[in-house]
This record gives C-alpha cells, structure tokens and sequence, in this order.
C-alpha cells in the first residue's frame, strides 16, 4: 500500500505516521507538509531516514506539485494538513480557506485524475457545533460557529459532492479533541502544562466550563488506521474518547499532577463563540469496524504530562521563537 499523508509533520500526523510504521512497515508513506508554524521534522526525527518513508516540503494547494507526487501510483490519501487553531481563525481566517478548501479540494481533484482508491479526509467534532445535551451522531446537522470549524465543514461537504458526483472514493472522520506528545503548545493542554513549568499564568477562557470530550492521539490513529482498511467509502465515522471534562476541571487536574498551585489560573476574556459543548455518538465505528479507545482520560493525561516533562527542548524551542510573539499578541489584551 502506497500513502500519501498531507500534514504530516503536525502533531496528529506525526503520530499517525509512527504508528503506520509500527503497525504496516511494509507501507510505503509519502508526506506532504508546507512546514507552516505547526510543522516540525523534529517530530518524525526517528523516522526520516527509515525506507519507505519520503519527505516533501509543499502545499496541498498546489495543484502541479499534488499532481506530479499523484502520478507516482499512490493508492491512499490521508489528509491531515490544515490550518488547525480556532484562536488563529479568529485573527486571521485566510489561510484557513486556502488551505482546508482549496487545499481539499486540490486534492481531491488529483485523486479523482489518478484513480486513488481512498481519501480519507481527518476532520473533526467542530463541524457540528455545540450541544448542551446528548450526542452528535453522523447524521446531526452541520452548524459551525468558527472560521476554523466553517472551513473544514466545506472541506467535509466536498468531498461528500465528489463521492455523489464522481464516486471518488472519500470517507469523512469526525474526531474530538486530541492529546499526546508532539501537540503544539497553543492548544489548551500542552500550553497549560508548559506554562505551568515555566511558572506563567494559566489563561482560562471566560468562565472555564466549556466541556471538550477528550481521546489519546494514538487512538484516534488507530480508528484512522481501522477506516483506512475497512470504512465504507462515502461513509463518516465520529470518533471520541468518552471523556467529557469542563476545562476548569482538566486544567485543575494537570496542575496537580504537575505540583504547581492552582493560583497560576488566570481567568480571561471569552473566546467569542466559544462553543460550549461538544460530543459525539461513536456507535457506529465501534459496531461496524470495532473499534474502541484502549486510553483511559488518566493514562492519556499521565502519558501526555510524562511526554512534555521528558521533551523539554522540544517545546522551549518552539515557546522561544515566532510563537512567543503570537502568544504576546494573542494573550496580551485578554
Ligand atoms: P497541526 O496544526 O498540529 O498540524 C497541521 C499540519 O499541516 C502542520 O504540519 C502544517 O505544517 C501542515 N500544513 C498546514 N497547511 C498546509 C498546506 N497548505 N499544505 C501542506 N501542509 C500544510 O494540526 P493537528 O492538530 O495535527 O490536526 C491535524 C488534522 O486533524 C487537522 O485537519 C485538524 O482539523 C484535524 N483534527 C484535529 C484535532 C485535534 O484535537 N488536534 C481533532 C480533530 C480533528
Ligand atoms: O474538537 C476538535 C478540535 O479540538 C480540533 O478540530 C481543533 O483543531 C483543535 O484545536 C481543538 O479545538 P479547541 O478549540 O477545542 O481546542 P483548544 O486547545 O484551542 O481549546 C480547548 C478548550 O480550552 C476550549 O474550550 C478553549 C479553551 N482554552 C483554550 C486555550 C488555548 C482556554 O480556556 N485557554 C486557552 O489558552
């Protein structure tokens, strides 16, 4: 089997590029990466020299260079890349309908020309919008409220139309909040156990009981790995971890586990639309492909504080440059 993983030298991507090579050496993976802020080689250190695996600096929205990689007789596309942060969406949404929009649909043109026999498009919860009470199925309706979320429910819908209109084989994962290793410390769970080690302020988004349904990175690429093999094409799959917890909740947990005092929590000004709730209904990828999280919330969370604690050098070296003035801009007037 020849892959064709976009995004992946982010966080998600990387894990899932690991566990390909851990589970199928036998795959061949290409890796199509831009190298935006969030991509990073350090995270596939391990692996780049490995055979099999190649490298590719470049757009997904760049229709020659996607269709020249396509005419090598790839049988797989996982897209992952996308501009991934709700916060950046807010200050800027531009790149996110380049990338996630165009960027699909890029790649969904170069599928539909060389015959890809998958396209496994790694979308997310978001697209559905919030819910006070009960769950999401695939079905629900789709109501995004951020730039982010509107951009990858566009990217979902194309390649529904594709798949009606072209039969170009795309299957759709709605995935929950992710956490583990390589996650960039803009999102909530590495910049509060980073901040925390660093002795800084903890920002907490207006009230602080937003719930977010938390699942370890290494079983969503398990359930990725599972659709990949057995998903019905045309189909969507939710994915979630069954671990609803309201931020104030999570974040509390983690500087306990870290031993710092709860004092660093700093409430800020809300995220405007700040979704308050989300959660899904796995059933169906659990009864049709048999799949189910094997993480616990406490071993995903020990796991993920251990990983930070161990990589030091990884994260200081991404707080110290172009995102410090990000954070600087991004937290200053909150
Ligand atoms: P990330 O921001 O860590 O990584 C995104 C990667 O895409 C980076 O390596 C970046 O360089 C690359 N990229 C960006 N624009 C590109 C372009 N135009 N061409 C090629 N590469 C480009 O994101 P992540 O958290 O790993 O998320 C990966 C995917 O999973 C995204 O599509 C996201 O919407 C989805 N998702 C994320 C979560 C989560 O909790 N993080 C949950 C559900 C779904
Ligand atoms: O649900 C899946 C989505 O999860 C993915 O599609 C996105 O790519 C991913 O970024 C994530 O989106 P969220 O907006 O839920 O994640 P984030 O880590 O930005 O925020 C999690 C919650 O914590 C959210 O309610 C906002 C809050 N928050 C976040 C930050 C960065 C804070 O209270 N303080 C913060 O500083």
């Amino acid at each position: 089997m020849k892959l064709l993983v976009t995004g992946g030298a982010g966080f998600i991507g990387s894990n899932f590029i690991r566990h390909i090579r851990q589970e199928h050496p036998d795959w061949e993976i290409t890796n199509l990466d831009k190298l935006t802020y969030a991509g990073n080689l350090e995270n596939l250190k391990d692996i780049q020299d490995q055979p099999g695996y190649h490298f590719v600096k470049g757009d997904i929205a760049d229709r020659k260079l996607v269709d020249k990689l396509l005419s090598q007789g790839l049988d797989v596309i996982v897209n992952f890349a996308a501009e991934s942060h709700v916060d950046r969406s807010i200050l800027d949404a531009s790149p996110f309908i380049e990338t996630n929009v165009k960027g699909t649909q890029v790649l969904l043109e170069g599928a539909k020309k060389h015959g890809i026999q998958r396209f496994l498009q790694v979308s997310t919860d978001e697209v559905y919008g919030s819910i006070n009470s009960g769950h999401f199925t695939e079905e629900s309706l789709l109501s995004p409220n951020s730039p982010y979320s509107a951009s990858k429910t566009a990217a979902d819908l194309l390649c529904r139309a594709y798949f009606k209109t072209h039969h170009l084989p795309a299957i759709v994962t709605r995935c929950t909040n992710n956490l583990g290793p390589y996650q960039f410390p803009e999102k909530l769970i590495p910049l509060v156990i980073t901040n925390a080690l660093e002795n800084k302020p903890v920002p907490v988004y207006g009230d602080g009981l937003n719930i977010r349904d938390w699942i370890f990175v290494g079983d969503h690429c398990r359930a990725l790995d599972a659709v990949i093999q057995k998903g019905q094409l045309g189909g969507i799959y939710n994915i979630g971890g069954g671990n609803e917890k309201t931020n104030l909740e999570l974040i509390r947990k983690l500087l306990e586990l870290l031993n710092k005092p709860q004092s660093l929590i700093q409430f800020v000004t809300d995220r405007p639309a700040h979704d308050r709730r989300y959660a899904v209904d796995c059933t169906r990828i659990t009864t049709e492909l048999g799949w189910k999280p094997a993480y616990s919330f406490e071993k995903a969370l020990n796991a993920t504080v251990d990983w930070y604690l161990k990589n030091e050098s990884w994260w200081r070296s991404i707080k110290s440059g172009e995102y410090a003035k990000y954070y600087e801009r991004m937290y200053s007037h909150r």
